[in-house]
């Protein structure tokens, strides 16, 4: 499968049987991701960690044109049912199997309301496996022991997506400990320099991570790793 960096935590998986599957899109109002028309995404699924106007901001515009089905918590799931959405709500320790493959929800440590204040639920991280491989969507969180259990009850991961940024959620040090928590050497870095609060020196976290024997990927805009 291929991952491409949409930007802050927004990223695209597409499949090699040909699904397209958007992760947290926020780009309209990403300052860092003009070169990129919303109305140019093809997604057949929209999977949402959590409720926060920096994951869901163009869920509806990007669902609009094709038709996509948004998978997240339940909260967040009516909440877009009710609008008229095809939807899948989920919760922690749930699987589902999709026709691209098999989503199991994890447990997210941080908070979920819509921007307007409504509920939205608990936060949620994902383990994509498709085509024999894992991918472990942390979204945003803090760093829990629940991360261990990750491998010993999904299998072995073999790539994961950490928000790296601190402030609202782990940073570089937190992330490093987190990815041993997974046993997964391979590190997507998001969540980070889209805002003041969040922005990193980025060489120096490659850096950290070498120096714990790990490997931290930060992709530019509309890069991609094959996985
Ligand atoms: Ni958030
Ligand atoms: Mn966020």
């Amino acid at each position: 499968m291929k991952v491409t960096y949409l930007g802050h935590a927004c990223i695209l998986i597409e499949t090699n049987n040909g699904y397209n599957i958007v992760v947290d899109p926020f780009i309209s109002a990403n300052e860092l991701a003009k070169n990129i028309n919303i109305n140019d995404i093809k997604a057949d699924y929209i999977f949402l960690t959590h409720a926060h106007g920096d994951h869901i901001l163009d869920t509806e515009t990007i669902a609009k044109n094709n038709q996509s089905m948004i998978v997240s918590n339940h909260e967040i799931a009516t909440y877009y049912n009710k609008k008229g959405y095809k939807t899948h709500g989920m919760n922690p320790s749930g699987s589902w199997q999709f026709d691209f493959g098999i989503v199991h929800v994890v447990i997210a440590i941080h908070s979920s309301s819509f921007p307007d204040g409504s509920y939205g639920g608990n936060p949620v991280g994902f383990v994509f496996e498709i085509e024999n491989k894992r991918v472990y969507v942390a979204g945003d969180t803090a760093l829990t022991y629940d991360m261990k259990l990750i491998p010993e009850v999904i299998g072995k991961i073999d790539l994961a997506i950490l928000p790296i940024g601190d402030n609202y959620t782990i940073g570089v040090k937190s992330a490093i400990k987190a990815a041993e928590f997974v046993q997964c050497e391979n590190v997507l870095g998001v969540h980070f320099d889209t805002f003041g609060f969040i922005k990193i020196d980025k060489q120096e976290a490659i850096n950290q991570f070498k120096n714990a024997n790990k490997f931290l990927t930060l992709l530019d805009l509309n890069s991609y790793i094959l996985i």
